[in-house]
């Protein structure tokens, strides 16, 4: 089967480093360029930290540095679950190279040219970049194959009561991609949220004792205390999901739904929408939402990249 040529928006990220090591290792899927967002840290940090995350893999994937802040709104970053350098403390050396000298939505453009339709965009952060992107470029939305995203939820938020961080970071960004017609899997919450790793998987990787198995047991102890001090039995890796979903659809189930964002509402703002539950439809099915995973085979897929790098 041929590759799966993807692009992957991120704001590393504890998660969204699992993402990339995933993307790297599985033959499925064959990174074409890499774009940074403020997000979990400043976009100094996230795209200081794709660069290292690259020479960790030993890959030399175009980095492409992005959005500073939200459309409209103030940056709040993610300090608080991924650390002030947004690895969890995790040291790496200082990245070999400099980011691209485009823009993420003008580097985005380029690619989704020159792959003429069948390039997969993944977006594992705040949304900015993408609608900056469609917005400078109206006829990206025909040049994408698709958007397979980590963000949102049809029940439930982490940001706030209704919201998942990613969309509430920018909601009006989200908006414009849910509405741009693009064809959308929308890895929230919901399947998100089973897609953990045990602390005895986790130790598992450290014991094989390599740099990238190193980086991966040092980078999730904070995140992995946080989500177990909220009752789960491991960590959620949720950038990890999109990535796993491209090369193994077999292992989710989703279902077909209208999904819009909440941009105006106090209580609800970010909120991704769903029609799934409801009798009210909204007349359209503008995205695939992602619902379970097989968390054992989801775990052994991850762990068995993490440790063979
Ligand atoms: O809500 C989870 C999302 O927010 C993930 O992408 C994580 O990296 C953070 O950005
Ligand atoms: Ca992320």
């Amino acid at each position: 089967m041929a590759k799966l040529p993807i692009w992957i928006d991120c704001d590393p990220g504890v998660d969204d480093a699992a993402a990339l090591l995933l993307a790297h290792w599985q033959e499925e899927t064959e990174i074409v360029g890499i774009s940074t967002v403020s997000g979990n840290a400043y976009v100094d940090q996230t795209t200081e930290n794709a660069l290292k995350l690259c020479d960790l893999m030993g890959a030399s994937y175009p980095v492409y540095r992005g959005a500073e802040k939200p459309l409209f709104r103030e940056y709040h970053d993610g300090a608080e679950f991924h650390g002030k350098n947004g690895f969890g403390g995790a040291e790496l050396p200082e990245p070999s190279r400099a980011a691209e000298r485009l823009p993420a939505w003008d580097g985005l453009y380029e690619a989704a040219k020159r792959y003429e339709g069948s390039l997969e965009l993944v977006t594992l952060g705040p949304l900015t970049n993408i609608a900056i992107a469609l917005g400078k470029h109206p006829d990206l939305k025909e040049k994408l194959h698709r958007i397979v995203m980590m963000g949102g939820s049809a029940t439930r938020g982490n940001r706030t009561p209704s919201a998942e961080y990613n969309i509430y970071a920018d909601p009006e960004a989200a908006q414009a991609v849910f509405r741009s017609g693009i064809q959308i899997v929308m890895c929230g919450l919901e399947v998100t949220e089973q897609a953990q790793l045990t602390p005895e998987e986790i130790d598992a990787v450290g014991e094989k004792d390599t740099p990238v198995t190193r980086f991966f047991h040092t980078a999730v102890q904070d995140i992995l205390k946080k989500d177990m001090e909220r009752g789960r039995v491991g960590w959620c890796v949720h950038d990890a999901c999109p990535i796993a979903y491209l090369a193994h659809p077999e292992l989710f189930s989703a279902k077909e739904a209208g999904v819009f964002v909440e941009t105006q509402a106090e209580l609800t703002l970010g909120k991704t929408v769903t029609d799934l539950y409801s009798d009210k439809k909204f007349g359209i099915k503008n995205a695939l939402v992602v619902l379970e995973v097989n968390r054992p085979a989801f775990a052994q897929l991850l762990t068995t990249a993490v440790t063979h790098i």
